[in-house]
């Protein structure tokens, strides 16, 4: 198997393009005004790596670092946070910009209310995002995690106080027991993925994500370079990636940057569609086995595959070693730049476009994606060392998927 796969999406299409104004600019202020109510909220660092990007023969590369993310080491809170913050407004019937967390703490709303309590599946990240939801607002969370979770990522879930339940399922399966279990109990299902009948919750998960594309694109203006023409969005289920790349198309219309999506061989569900070009999504099944955790999901959300469909430029598949290359790089920068500190589904597109950059292999690949000395290209770091004995595993010992 080769490190890095790259396939063009040849259904993109200017025409007709799936709607994206659900992303635009004007959402991500509520989503962000919403944010801007925990007293945790700060923006995240855009960190500019210039040596690097002169190292690698590019004009720009900034990395929006995640790992300071409300305290919890991942951009995955601002999806969770946002979507319950709608579905309460919907039930108080009030309009979102009355809206803010400390109302939704309020004795008066709890007694209107009563009890809630959120239920989802995760890797991790956006479990511990949902139950430090829950902790904030004063309700209840049941998180379950498919098999083989990394231990410090259930411990860090139940330190909130939540309900954490390791399966012995894979994640889209523990999808499927989530939604039975809030179905059975009366909990409300906080999904980060989309399918026919369930697209309200993960569309204001992914408006809340818009949260950081509007950061990003304020950071960047700030420091007086024209607009990235590439953005390497690392993708599991997709909401990420179509949300980021749904801002910026909302934006920047035609000229919005090439998106390339970034995804893990276990899992690349985006990658075989783009390959199948029959303008269907291709579900990847079974036990995907990488580092990348968060990038394990295998079944496209409904929400998300029109829009990549349709305006992703085309999607890489990578190697577990391009992920942990991406940390180590980060981790220890070239001089002048600052290090970031990612964790392996928040490196995987650096450690991409590292390889693409650096191996004639891929000349054909950078040639199609148009990355050469005049390309500006912005990178989402979205998670600090949330597993990290693996983060120095990796980093310290080059273990797990060192060399090439
Ligand atoms: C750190 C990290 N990055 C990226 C993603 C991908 O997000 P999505 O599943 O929306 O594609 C996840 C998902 O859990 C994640 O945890």
């Amino acid at each position: 198997m080769k490190t890095l796969d790259y396939c063009h999406n040849s259904r993109r299409t200017n025409a007709q393009a799936a709607d994206v104004s659900l992303f635009g600019p004007e959402e991500a202020r509520v989503a962000r005004a919403f944010h801007q109510g925990f007293a945790q909220y700060t923006a995240t660092p855009l960190v500019r790596l210039k040596a690097l990007a002169e190292h690698l023969g590019l004009a720009e590369i900034q990395v929006k670092d995640e790992s300071w993310r409300f305290g919890l080491n991942a951009f995955k809170v601002l999806g969770g946070s946002y979507a319950v913050a709608r579905y309460l407004s919907q039930r108080l019937e009030l309009p979102m910009r009355e809206v803010t967390p400390d109302f939704l703490r309020s004795a008066a709303v709890r007694e209107k209310l009563g009890d809630v309590t959120l239920v989802t599946a995760t890797d991790g990240n956006h479990g511990r995002g949902v139950a430090w939801t829950a902790q904030q607002l004063h309700m209840k969370a049941v998180v379950f995690m498919p098999k083989g979770s990394a231990p410090v990522r259930a411990e860090n879930i139940r330190k909130t106080g939540a309900q954490c339940t390791v399966t012995e399922l894979n994640y889209d399966d523990t999808v499927r027991l989530a939604m039975q279990h809030a179905a059975a109990t009366g909990g409300v299902l906080v999904q980060d993925t989309a399918w026919h009948g369930y697209e309200e919750v993960p569309l204001r998960i992914m408006q809340g994500y818009t949260t950081l594309a509007l950061e990003a694109d304020e950071q960047w203006q700030s420091c007086g370079v024209m607009p990235p023409t590439h953005i390497f969005l690392q993708a599991g289920v997709g909401s990420f990636a179509a949300a980021v790349l749904g801002y910026f198309a909302s934006v920047l219309g035609d000229d919005a940057p090439q998106a390339v999506i970034v995804e893990p061989q276990a899992a690349d569900c985006f990658y075989r569609s783009f390959r199948a070009a029959d303008g269907h999504p291709h579900a990847v099944t079974g036990h995907m086995q990488t580092i990348m955790a968060g990038l394990a999901c295998g079944e496209p959300s409904s929400l998300c595959w029109p829009i990549l469909r349709d305006r992703a430029a085309g999607a890489l598949s990578c190697a577990d070693s391009v992920a942990a290359n991406g940390m180590r790089i980060l981790a220890s920068p070239l001089p002048g730049d600052r290090p970031v500190c990612s964790g392996e589904s928040g490196a995987a597109p650096l450690g991409a476009l590292e390889y693409m950059m650096k191996n004639s292999e891929m000349d054909e690949a950078r040639q199609e994606f148009g990355l050469d000395a005049s390309s500006r290209v912005l990178l989402f770091s979205t998670e600090g060392d949330t597993s990290p004995e693996l983060y120095r595993e990796i980093v310290w010992y080059g273990g797990r998927g060192a060399g090439r």
